[in-house]
């Protein structure tokens, strides 16, 4: 596979060198037997006084001295170099891998599961490295040890090798021609398992939800089903291993029958010593042992070329949102944002926008409304570019958003999310997340002005406490005020506050209204609130529905229109818009 190459090119040093160390094994797994041979040849020959003896096994001893010592040495250079090489691979693999994952839309992170991207990029790690080393260490040199006791019987006599070199070919002829039916029962097997994992991350990932609703059962028989399935595909890989297994038995027994038979004739007639037959029984049993180990351990090589397969989805698939080739940073110097003749869907039929012009000034605090799912978020991740929209244009003071760097775009604005998610590292370095490099001052002045500051300090080790995953150990409003000193801290030059403030009470979201506030004067500001009265002070509100903008006035202008605006003032409730379905 290519993309193994490529990781292989980086390490060219060590990979050669561990396949040149490789060889040693097919050296010693003939030249061991020779050894053998040479002593049992002076026992069998030996004419003088048996107390010399030693003087006549001189040469084979050393000679299996010297091989023992070179081998020992080979394999502990081996370790070394792959000391040096393995982790280093892995470690690559895995750094690659997540980096290019980092670069998949929001729309295929949308559609793809987290835990089957993590378990593909494992996959991938493990299946890489034990392709390489597999390859390396096993396959070359149990090739090169058939090919080298073919050739050393060849000069004992050429029938043996002919027999041994059929039986190679018809072993591994059996191999290579059902590993492509192995492939693809082991390639569905991996598909099945990854599902399964993503299923299973994504159940114990909502395991508030399972618990609340106890529904741990049902979440249980939900795994099984896929779990059902995965067993199915096992079973069916399993099943064509073992008939492959089979096959395999079959050839090896012919070979021993017609070796012994070769060698038996040859020894009546002479043509063979004792030492010979010796070396030719323990060469071929020790070849026998090696090629059955590579018909066993192939099945499951193939395996792991389905799961890097299947891994490989990972990278095949391009990135969706890619930089304009020679692409420029985004220069924000008013912070005008303009949406000419913007549609847009997230599925085929949908048209959200439908070709709208839309002009939001610099410095303008422009306010959104609308029902749930009215397209107010959608409407804010368009001028983040977290999609591409289908046609028109947005542009900030006049650039097409397009054709500017994804990075310098969403450098120059500040989004406080509907559902804000914080790493699970310390509340600092969650807030510091906002600017790099972001001094302990400047995140503590943010902290205090987002009003998380009073009950950081006051949590078991302060800024230090670590969240927990996606932030489950602070509360929801908690949570968002995280967010808000994150944006604090950021001090972009477009604001984008996505129901910032919407788990707040209203005495914490009074106080940090100022705080917002400053951090609004002369920066362009789009605020979604279902809190109609959090809008009173916006220069202008846009009113969604159904994914289209039907109005776009000040809070007066609007109710004096009377329109859907006026329909949903009229209709809050204690400030707050109804679901559609209830309106
Ligand atoms: N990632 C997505 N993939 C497909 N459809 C989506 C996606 N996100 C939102 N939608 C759909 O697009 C429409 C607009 O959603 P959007 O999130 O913009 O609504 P919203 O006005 O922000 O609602 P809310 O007030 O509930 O946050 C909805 O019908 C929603 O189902
Ligand atoms: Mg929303």
């Amino acid at each position: 596979m290519p993309f193994i190459g490529v990781f292989l090119s980086r390490r060219k040093a060590g990979f050669c060198l561990l396949a040149v160390l490789a060889l040693m094994w097919p050296v010693e797994q003939v030249l061991f037997p020779y050894v053998v041979k040479m002593i049992i040849d002076v026992f069998a020959t030996y004419q003088g006084d048996r107390a010399d003896i030693y003087a006549a096994l001189a040469r084979p001893l050393w000679l299996g001295g010297i091989l023992w010592v070179t081998s020992v040495v080979c394999w502990r250079v081996t370790d070394g170099v792959d000391y040096l090489f393995s982790p280093a691979l892995q470690a690559d693999i895995r750094e690659t891998l997540t980096g290019y994952v980092f670069g998949h839309s929001h729309r295929y992170f949308s559609t793809h599961l987290t835990g089957s991207i993590t378990n593909k990029i494992s996959d991938m790690v493990q299946g890489v490295h034990m392709l390489v080393t597999q390859s390396v260490r096993f396959y070359i040199p149990s090739l090169m040890t058939a090919l080298l006791t073919a050739g050393i019987m060849a000069s004992i006599s050429p029938t043996f090798a002919v027999i041994l070199l059929g039986w190679t070919a018809a072993h591994l002829g059996i191999c290579v021609y059902y590993s492509r039916a192995c492939d693809a029962v082991s390639h569905r097997h991996s598909e099945m398992r990854s599902e399964l994992m993503g299923r299973i991350v994504d159940s114990v990932g909502n395991f508030i939800t399972v618990r609340l609703f106890a529904r741990k059962r049902a979440e249980m028989g939900y795994i099984h089903d896929f779990q059902t399935q995965e067993i199915r595909a096992h079973k069916r890989m399993l099943f064509v291993i073992a008939k492959v297994k089979f096959l395999l038995e079959i050839p090896c027994f012919v070979m021993i029958v017609l070796l012994i038979r070769a060698l038996v004739s040859a020894w009546q007639a002479g043509s063979v010593s004792s030492g010979d037959v010796a070396f030719i029984l323990s060469t071929t049993i020790n070849l026998m042992y090696l090629l059955w180990r590579v018909g066993m351990e192939f099945p499951s090589f193939y395996r792991e070329i389905g799961v890097c397969q299947q891994a490989l989805e990972l990278v095949k698939e391009p990135h969706e949102l890619v930089d304009r080739v020679g692409a420029g940073a985004l220069a924000v110097a008013r912070g005008e944002i303009v949406f000419d003749d913007v549609s847009f869907e997230y599925h085929a039929g949908q048209n959200l926008f439908s070709g709208k012009h839309i002009r939001i000034g610099a410095g303008e605090k422009v306010g959104l409304v609308g029902f749930s799912g009215s397209g107010k978020s959608t409407f804010v991740n368009l001028i983040l570019r977290l999609y591409d929209i289908e046609s028109g244009s947005i542009r900030i003071d006049g650039q097409d958003i397009s054709q500017v760097t994804q990075d310098s775009l969403r450098a120059q604005i500040s989004l406080i999310p509907q559902e804000p998610v914080l790493f699970h590292r310390s509340l600092r370095d969650n807030i510091a997340y906002g600017r790099e490099g972001a001094t302990e001052e400047e995140i503590i002045a943010a902290a205090k002005a987002a009003h998380c500051h009073g009950f950081i300090m006051a949590s078991e080790h302060g800024y230090d406490s670590i969240v927990g995953e996606r932030g489950v150990k602070l509360s929801g409003g908690q949570r968002q005020r995280i967010a808000i000193a994150r944006a604090i801290l950021k001090n972009a030059r477009i604001l984008l506050f996505d129901e910032a403030t919407s788990s707040l009470d209203s005495v914490t979201e009074a106080a940090i209204q100022d705080s917002l506030e400053a951090m609004m004067a002369g920066r362009t500001t789009v605020v979604i609130a279902h809190r109609l009265s959090t809008l009173l002070h916006m220069d202008r509100v846009l009113v969604f529905r159904d994914g289209a903008i039907v109005e776009d006035g000040t809070h007066s202008q609007l109710l004096a229109l009377g329109g859907h605006y006026a329909q949903l003032w009229r209709m809050q409730v204690g400030g707050f818009l109804p679901d559609q379905g209830e309106g």
